[in-house]
């Protein structure tokens, strides 16, 4: 089983929207794929459905019943907040270990995509954050950023840290922002140069993640190859 951490410099970038891309192109390849959201902030019953977890179970093809929510994100919290607050209001907390044991589980896919939550350093407890959480399961990153005016500064700071903690950087995913002062491209030109061992792509706005271009050569290093078909 191959393993890969989406994370981001920062909450609405693109993770879910790059995961779901992911989804659509190992399938298409041959590969089968759990995806997980553990960590969720802001689900109740009425948006569940819009959820992150509703969103990769619907892309899963897999109904978005409460047993299957609980599979994909097993630590889901009502506020809108990061979840170290989110699960302060609630009176719990979100026990590290446990988290760390449950990404860690074989299901008996081929791939494995764990969305994180927010950005590299978004606190989950007192004593924890994301980075924490992907250096305990020394899986690779795939770091998805925007092109909005400040990115260049919040992604370098990102994949700064993750090599901090010997976290392998698969890539670099721009994913274009909305509002930006430059074409996503010359972004991921500056990104290149700074991050010379990590491939960047540029992933456009698009109608749907089935439309994004090939991202796979990003993980393809981690892939278990014998599932692939021959060429
Ligand atoms: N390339 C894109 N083209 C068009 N819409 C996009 C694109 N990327 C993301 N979006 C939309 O932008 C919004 C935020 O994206 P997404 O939910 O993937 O971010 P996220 O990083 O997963 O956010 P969160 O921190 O809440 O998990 C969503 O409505 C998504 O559909
Ligand atoms: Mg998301």
């Amino acid at each position: 089983m191959s393993t890969i951490f989406v994370t981001a410099s920062g909450t609405e970038i693109g993770k879910t929207f790059v995961t779901c891309a992911l989804i659509h192109q190992l399938r298409n390849q041959g590969y089968s794929v759990r995806a997980l959201k553990p960590v969720a902030t802001g689900v109740t019953s009425d948006t569940v459905d819009t959820s992150d977890s509703g969103i990769l179970l619907r892309t899963l093809g897999r109904p978005i019943d409460a047993e299957q929510v609980a599979s994909v994100s097993p630590w889901r919290f009502r506020e809108p907040l990061s979840p170290d607050m989110a699960a302060e209001r609630e009176g719990r907390a979100i026990p590290f270990y446990e988290l760390v044991a449950f990404c860690r589980e074989d299901a008996g896919e081929d791939v494995t995509l764990i969305e994180g939550i927010g950005g590299v350093m978004v606190p989950l407890d007192p004593r924890h954050t994301v980075l924490d959480w992907i250096a305990a399961l020394e899986v690779p990153a795939l770091l998805v950023t925007g092109s909005y005016l400040g990115t260049l500064s919040h992604t370098l700071t990102a994949a700064g840290m993750l090599r901090a903690r010997n976290v392998e950087l698969a890539g670099i995913v721009v994913n274009e922002s909305e509002a930006q002062p430059v074409a996503p491209e010359e972004t991921a030109d500056v990104l290149s140069r700074f991050e010379a061992n990590a491939p960047v792509r540029v992933v456009g706005r698009l109608d749907a993640p089935e439309s994004a271009p090939d991202l796979l050569p990003l993980l393809d290093p981690y892939l278990p190859h014998s599932r692939r078909p021959a060429p």
